[in-house]
């Protein structure tokens, strides 16, 4: 069944209704939400009232983010790094529209846009744009979004405290803008930052995204290495048009933020050393990998994603035998069946029944044995592939090839 523009509206409306419903305190003027994102549940709301009011700041709740097209007049190099990131397309998204209009369509629950759209389309909740009209709810995880973001309450229902309107917040101390006003927080250079958005437990106690807790326990921590330090290297660019103001730095923090999509970072994560040995008509194969450059566990982030390892072995008489490995989680719903997609695993993921991934700096050792004849030359490849969320149910994609590496045995060659 396709969900129409109407039933969509329909939808919206009640949705709208629903969240007018839960904030009437501060939807009034006379207490103003101060710019919060309007969360699930708005228990946490008073102590915002506590917090010292900002210069500039407009006393209207619900006050919508500006577009990432206005910062990107200034800020071009930023802007250009940021849209090519996925936090620009956390909304866009074909897959999260794809899963997220399945919801919609098949579940009677009223609070999905709460729900989803928190970490996917923040911009949307802040304006309360409900039926997706204003460009800024389509940017995904926006400039203003971030640089709005004045400090963090973990574990609250509205973990972010937001101030919206002319202070944008960053991690310069000395910032003197021309067109806003600017405010240095300590938030972004602490992966707090990225926590409430890259560690999330469902309603059912499934820990879907557990990022920022794989962090805390890794190694890096304790050695000051942040999400950030990974994620946003420093790299060439001006950090704002020399026409509007001239600044001698010719580097910007990367705001591509590239992880799993990018092969070099995947690269960058996973080593790989492959080694064979001849025992009569046998080949026995190793390989050792070592997460030696991810900051949490390999693969991270949703469930679904997996990272394959196929070994083969050619010998160049028939084809190649291949056995494989796999480095992901599985997780069940309520009935013990797997979950498969996204939606699922978000809503009904109830527990993790493997998880074999990498922990950082891990190094694992994978043998292999293959059946060959003693007088045939022979090669041990070993290749890896990134796999994201199938698209749907059952539809499994071969994934991206990031890695190669290979050895050779001659014929006859050892024992
Ligand atoms: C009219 C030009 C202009 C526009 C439009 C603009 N900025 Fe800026 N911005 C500047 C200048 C100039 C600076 C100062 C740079 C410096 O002094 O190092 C700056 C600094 C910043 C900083 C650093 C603040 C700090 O203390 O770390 C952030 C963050 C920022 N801008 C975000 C944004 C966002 C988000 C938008 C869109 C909502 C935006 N800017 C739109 C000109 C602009
Ligand atoms: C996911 C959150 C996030 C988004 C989205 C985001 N930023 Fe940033 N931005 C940061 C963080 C974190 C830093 C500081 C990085 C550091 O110091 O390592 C930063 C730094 C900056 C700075 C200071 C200069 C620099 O390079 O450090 C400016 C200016 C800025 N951002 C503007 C923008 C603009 C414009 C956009 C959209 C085109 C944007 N940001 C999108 C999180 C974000
Ligand atoms: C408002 C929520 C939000 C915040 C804050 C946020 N992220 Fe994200 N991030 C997302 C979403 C949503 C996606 C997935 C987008 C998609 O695939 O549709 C994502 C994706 C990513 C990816 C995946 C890239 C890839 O190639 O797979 C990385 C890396 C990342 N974020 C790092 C960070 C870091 C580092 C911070 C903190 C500086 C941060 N994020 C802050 C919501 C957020
Ligand atoms: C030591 C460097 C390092 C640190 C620290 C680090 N990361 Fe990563 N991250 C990587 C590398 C390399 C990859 C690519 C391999 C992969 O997908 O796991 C990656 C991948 C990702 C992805 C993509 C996951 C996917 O499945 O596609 C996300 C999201 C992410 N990181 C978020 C974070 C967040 C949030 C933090 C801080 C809590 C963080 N990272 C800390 C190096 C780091
Ligand atoms: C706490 C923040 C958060 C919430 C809430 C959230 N997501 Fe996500 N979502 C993310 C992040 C972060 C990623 C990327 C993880 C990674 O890189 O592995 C992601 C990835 C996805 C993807 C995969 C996108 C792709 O291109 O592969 C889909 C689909 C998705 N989410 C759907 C949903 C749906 C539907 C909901 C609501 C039931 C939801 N998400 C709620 C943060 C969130």
């Amino acid at each position: 069944m396709k969900i129409t523009r109407r039933t969509h509206i329909a939808v919206a409306v009640i949705a709208l209704l629903a969240a007018l419903a839960t904030v009437p305190v501060s939807a009034g003027p006379a207490e103003p939400a101060r710019g919060e994102q309007v969360p699930a549940g708005r228990g946490a709301a008073p102590q915002t009232r506590t917090a010292k009011p900002v210069a500039n700041q407009t006393a209207r709740g619900g006050k919508a983010l500006t577009s990432a097209e206005e910062c990107g007049r200034c800020h071009q190099d930023i802007y250009r790094y940021w849209k090519a990131s996925l936090h620009a397309q956390a909304a866009e998204d074909t897959r999260f529209q794809a899963a997220f209009t399945k919801l919609k369509d098949e579940s009677t629950r009223t609070d999905l846009d709460q729900v989803c759209l928190r970490c996917h389309a923040p911009a949307l909740l802040q304006g309360q744009d409900f039926v997706w009209e204003k460009k800024v709810s389509w940017e995904g995880v926006t400039c203003d979004f971030c640089h709005s973001v004045r400090g963090i309450r973990a574990d609250a229902a509205a973990p972010f405290i937001l101030d919206v309107g002319q202070v944008k917040s960053g991690p310069l101390r000395d910032a003197q803008p021309t067109g806003h006003a600017a405010r240095y927080a300590d938030t972004f250079s602490s992966s707090m930052l990225c926590n409430p958005c890259h560690q999330f437990t469902n309603e059912r106690g499934l820990a879907v995204l557990s990022t920022y807790d794989e962090w805390q326990a890794s190694p890096y921590p304790g050695r000051s290495v942040t999400c950030q330090n990974c994620h946003m290297r420093s790299t060439s660019g001006k950090v704002v048009d020399p026409k509007v103001k001239r600044i001698a730095s010719s580097s910007v923090n990367l705001h591509e933020m590239p992880g799993g999509h990018s092969i070099t970072e995947l690269n960058r994560a996973l080593q790989a050393l492959i080694a064979s040995e001849r025992h009569g008509n046998t080949v026995d194969v190793t390989v050792q990998v070592t997460n030696r450059g991810a900051g949490h566990r390999l693969p991270t982030g949703s469930p679904l994603r997996t990272i394959v390892m196929v070994v083969q072995l050619d010998s160049g008489t028939g084809k190649p035998q291949s056995a494989t490995r796999t480095y992901g989680r599985s997780v069940v719903d309520e009935n013990n069946q797997e979950a498969l997609d996204e939606a699922t695993v978000w809503l009904h993921g109830t527990r993790v029944v493997r998880d074999d991934r990498l922990a950082p700096n891990e190094r694992r050792v994978e043998r292999f044995s293959f059946q060959t004849p003693a007088n045939a030359p022979a090669r041990a490849v070993a290749k890896f592939y990134y796999r994201y969320s199938p698209e749907a149910p059952g539809k499994t994609e071969s994934g991206m090839p990031f890695l190669s590496v290979s050895s050779w045995l001659d014929a006859g060659a050892v024992k």
